[in-house]
């Protein structure tokens, strides 16, 4: 048989996407490890920042010389670049045999099929669906490890002014229940212990026959035999209810942590990037979780640098931050994408001015998280072992409930346990401890 290799750029959503491309593709094609091994080679792009673009464009140059040298591999291109590029990807990168949408890819295999048939170089790109092309049979023996992606809706509504995702993703669609909750037995029973719910704001899932909202799903969810931990992402704050926190502290599989995206600390930002909530909100919200949740941790990402933003409207992100005390923060530079609301805004504020704001962000929450790291140093926490380190030295890698990543010796016959570890030490990214009998 012949061989696919998927490279995934990109958030949780694509690296999900790509193990249901490989699912799509097995009657034809087996997994390969690298790209020099494969028959046909899978771009699933993200165009979220300016870079993320770059990066699809460098790679395909990387790629010419494996072309030439076999001249039958097959190069696709799919994702979030290629909905919003088409044929410019077909006209720039001439190697480049399909291009096919985010919409699209339940039809790569006769995508495929056309492109070997009729010769010609093809881009399929559907506008938007009514379905949500992931569904479909989990790829024969793809599972690994114990934790899991599970995607639950696609596209976002809310079209915030910087963001790329609802022009490349469409509207938001959800799947059903019953759908989801047979993927979620099908993860359970061939060993996921964690699972993760996809959506770019999952507080507006709606099942599509009852309407039942996302607190629901929840529930059904952790209702599973089988299920020892749940996460979900990405909740919008303006739609992050007390309902829902509730519902964390009281469903036993429901994890302390929660992904938060505040995006900046000024209410003027706030409003210029049609977010819809304010920091004093989102700071009620906080301590909502706080109070009701003890062990919670919050991760959050920020963009530094929308057009206008002034000096005085930074500070207020980094005494948000501070306030806030995050577990992490995933700080990117403004990066104004096409046909977004923000990439025609006038920005007075020069570059130089606020080059130096993105370390500055990263220091003040590289000190919040080490201080967090070293206040575990002594504790014993309950950590899912996720599987050994990537430098093979006898170390397994886990996580606890609440979102700490841990690093400890053991047997490669711990991964998929729960097992208790004692933090011996702190370091940047991650704690290191021993486990304790
Ligand atoms: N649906 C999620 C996340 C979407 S993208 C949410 O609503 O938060 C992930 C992160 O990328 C965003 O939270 C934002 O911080 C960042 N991002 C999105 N567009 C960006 C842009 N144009 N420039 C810089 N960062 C951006
Ligand atoms: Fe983008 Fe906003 Fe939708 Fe998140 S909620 S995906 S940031 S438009
Ligand atoms: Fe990137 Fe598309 Fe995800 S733009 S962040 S891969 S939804």
């Amino acid at each position: 048989m012949e061989k696919v290799y998927v490279k995934t750029f990109g958030c949780q959503m694509n690296v999900y996407d790509s193990e249901k491309i490989y699912a799509f593709l097995q009657d034809r094609y087996l997994p390969a490890a690298a790209e020099d091994e494969a028959d046909l080679v899978i771009l699933n792009t993200c165009s979220i920042r300016e870079k993320a673009e770059q990066k699809v464009y460098s790679l395909l140059g990387r790629l010419k010389p494996l072309k030439e040298e076999k001249p039958d591999l097959l190069i696709g291109v799919g994702g979030c670049v290629a909905q919003q590029e088409g044929e410019r990807i077909l006209a720039r990168a001439p190697m480049v045999d399909i291009v096919f949408g985010t919409h699209n890819i339940d039809q790569l295999a006769s995508i495929l099929e056309e492109r070997i048939t009729s010769g010609r170089r093809l881009c399929r790109i559907d506008e938007d669906a009514d379905r949500v092309p992931t569904a479909g049979a989990p790829r024969a023996g793809s599972r690994k490890g114990p934790t899991a992606l599970l995607t639950i809706m696609k596209g976002c509504d809310n079209f915030c002014a910087y963001c790329v995702v609802p022009l490349v993703r469409g509207r938001e669609i959800s799947r059903s229940r019953d759908e989801i909750l047979e993927e979620a037995r099908y993860l359970i029973a061939h060993g996921a212990k964690e699972i993760t719910l996809l959506g770019q704001n999952v507080n507006s899932y709606r099942e599509p026959s009852t309407g039942g909202g996302f607190i629901d799903l929840l529930e059904s969810v952790d209702a599973l035999d089988g299920l020892e931990r749940l996460r979900f992402v990405t909740s919008h704050p303006k739609d992050f209810s007390e309902g829902l926190v509730h519902a964390m502290a009281g469903l036993p599989s429901v994890c302390e942590h929660i992904h938060l995206p505040v995006q900046a600390g000024s209410d003027r930002i706030l409003a210029a990037m049609r977010r819809c909530y304010t920091s004093g909100e989102y700071l009620e919200k906080v301590s909502m979780l706080r109070s009701l949740i003890p062990e919670v941790e919050i991760t959050t990402d920020i963009i530094v640098g929308f057009p206008g933003e002034e000096r005085a409207d930074f500070d207020r992100t980094l005494s948000l931050v501070d306030t806030v005390g995050y577990q992490n923060a995933f700080s990117f530079r403004f990066s104004a994408r096409p046909g977004t609301a923000a990439a025609d805004l006038e920005d007075p504020v020069p570059h130089e001015t606020k080059r130096s704001w993105l370390p500055e962000l990263q220091e003040v929450q590289n000190r919040i998280t080490a201080g967090k790291h070293s206040s575990m140093v002594g504790r014993t926490v309950g950590v899912l072992v996720e599987g050994s380190g990537r430098r093979s030295n006898g170390m397994l890698e886990g996580r606890t409930r609440n979102n700490f990543i841990v690093h400890f010796p053991g047997s490669p016959s711990m991964v998929g346990c729960e097992v208790d570890v004692r933090i011996l030490r702190s370091r940047k990214i991650h704690l290191e401890g021993e486990v304790v009998s």
